[in-house]
């Protein structure tokens, strides 16, 4: 048998100075979909996630908890851990910035850019902003309350002036944008890339400027090798986290050629300057391969509202999963929203997807056709005769399936995937009315049992194509349909592996029941 093909997928790693919130488990979940869908069709995937330590907000947080940095990281990582196991994150890695491992990579990358005289000392005077751990150049900022200066984030910026390391990213702008050229699909969505190209370009914000890459006014980082008046800059030990999970700086490791360059970081819009500007230009500067694609997603906001911990209305994903379990929350998170697009989140419309679509559409169409088998047939899989045309149509439709999805889960369209999946459920509803094999059972019972079979087949697929998005409910529906759970990847699907007649089948029962709202229920905000 062939090597399965390598698939190296990444999320952010987390600042771990907020609790777990939507965002978070949002931009995991988007991983941890493609993820087990690759598993499924036979790559050997690696996905980190992890937590990002050092620098002056957690530095910050830290002693505005009244412990040291470490023992205040040591605690509120674990909760990124927690947030992992009750979303059902199959993520292979978990990285810590602290980890003795990641200090050692940090400190080689930093070596070989110092070596190649593409770091030196200066002194740095700007706007930076501790929130987002970011400079800003003068041009990008706009007027606050109290006479203060804001970043185009929102966050508050402050005025610093210090001794510090540049990085020198001007010299990288030609070969950055060529790399842009080359590679169109480096930054998704496309509008994405725009943005990107015009900053790089220097269009609105003035010339790519150097990059100040370490700080000497506070302690919480990788001391800078020879120099420990400096601690780098947090983005530049963050970034390399994707390096270290794969044995960096050890290049030559099995690792590190499985896996490097990563297929696809995954971030959040925020973020996408330091993934498709600093981070390719660090690399190439190094001489490391540059990933092959950066997707960033949109944000959420609450009930039209801007999430913020200010105004009070972070929503929490333990919350959420205890309202209203795990499998609706990973559905509607991705169906909701064109991902790539900003959404809103309300209840309401969780609430409404979870009755119409899994209620109504996928879960009454599992239980009407196999509450009708074990009924009928015995309670084993039917002998179908003959397909008709209907038959095969709705069959045909099912396994063709797999053809589109793949080519939507590698663009990230998560929702168009869905969608895809939904029109065959759609689709099968409205065979059962036409086809009426409760009417058949009287008049012609070897009908039925082919209707019945094509419907058992048509879900066999849907179940097993569902999986990456709800893994509990789908392994329930194929534990249902008998399915062994060797035979559950996308090597079974198509015809050659149909369900066989004769198969004795478990009592069928309902996998996703309606959500009724009780009375006056406080929801979780
Ligand atoms: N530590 C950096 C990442 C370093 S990666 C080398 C960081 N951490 S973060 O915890 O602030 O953000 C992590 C992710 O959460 C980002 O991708 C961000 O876009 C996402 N979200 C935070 N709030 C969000 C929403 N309201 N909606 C969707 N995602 C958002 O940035």
């Amino acid at each position: 048998m062939a090597e399965p093909k390598p698939f190296y997928i990444t999320t952010p790693i987390y600042y771990v100075n907020d609790a777990p919130h939507i965002g978070h488990a949002y931009t995991t979940l988007a991983c941890d979909v493609l993820a087990r869908f690759k598993r499924l069709d036979g790559y050997k995937v690696k996905f980190l996630t992890g937590t990002d330590e050092h620098g002056q907000k957690v530095e910050k947080a830290a002693a505005d908890a009244g412990v040291p940095p470490q023992e205040f990281v040591d605690k509120v990582s674990a909760n990124f851990r927690h947030l992992a196991e009750v979303m059902g994150f199959t993520n292979t890695d978990f990285i810590r910035t602290t980890d003795p491992d990641h200090n050692k990579a940090v400190e080689e990358l930093w070596r070989v850019l110092k070596e190649k005289d593409e770091i030196y000392l200066g002194n740095y005077a700007g706007w930076y902003s501790v929130r987002d751990e970011a400079f800003y150049g003068e041009g990008e900022l706009t007027d606050g309350e109290g006479g203060k200066k804001l970043a185009p984030t929102g966050a508050e910026v402050e005025w610093v002036e210090e001794p510090s390391y540049f990085f020198r990213l001007s010299n990288w702008r030609e070969r950055l944008l060529e790399h842009y050229e080359k590679h169109p699909d480096f930054v998704q969505p496309q509008s994405r890339m725009n943005e990107v190209k015009s900053f790089v370009k220097g269009e609105g914000e003035g010339a790519l400027r150097d990059l100040s890459v370490s700080r000497t006014s506070f302690k919480w980082g990788v001391p800078v090798p020879d120099d420990p008046d400096h601690v780098m800059y947090v983005w530049i030990d963050a970034l390399t986290n994707y390096l270290t999970a794969t044995g960096y700086p050890d290049m030559e490791g099995a690792e590190f050629k499985a896996f490097w360059p990563a297929d696809l970081h995954m971030v959040g819009k925020d973020i996408l300057r330091f993934h498709t500007v600093y981070w390719p230009a660090f690399l190439m500067a190094a001489g490391i391969e540059v990933p092959k694609r950066v997707f960033a997603h949109g944000w959420w906001t609450n009930e039209g509202e801007k999430i913020s911990k200010s105004i009070g209305n972070v929503i929490d994903p333990f919350e959420l999963i205890e309202t209203y379990s795990l499998d609706p929350v990973r559905f509607f998170l991705l169906r909701e929203v064109p991902f790539g697009k900003d959404g809103d989140f309300s209840h309401g419309a969780l609430i409404g997807r979870m009755n119409s679509e899994l209620a109504n559409d996928l879960g009454n169409l599992a239980q009407r056709a196999l509450s009708m088998i074990h009924k009928n047939c015995d309670a084993k899989m039917p002998e179908h005769g003959e397909f008709t045309d209907a038959d095969n149509n709705l069959l045909d439709t099912a396994a063709n399936l797999i053809t589109m999805l793949r080519a939507e889960m590698d663009n990230q369209a998560f929702h168009d995937a869905l969608e895809a999946i939904w029109v065959v459920i759609r689709m099968a509803n409205k065979y059962v009315d036409d086809q009426a094999p409760w009417a058949l059972k009287k008049t012609d019972p070897p009908r039925m049992a082919t209707v019945l079979y094509t419907l058992a087949e048509t879900i066999r697929h849907i179940a097993i194509l569902l999986q990456p998005f709800m893994p509990g409910s789908m392994a329930q529906m194929l534990d249902q349909l008998a399915v062994p759970e060797d035979a559950r990847d996308f090597a079974h699907l198509g015809v050659d592996h149909a369900l066989k007649p004769g198969t004795p089948l478990p009592k069928p029962e309902g996998v996703f029941p309606r959500f009724v709202e009780e009375e006056g229920e406080e929801r979780a905000k």
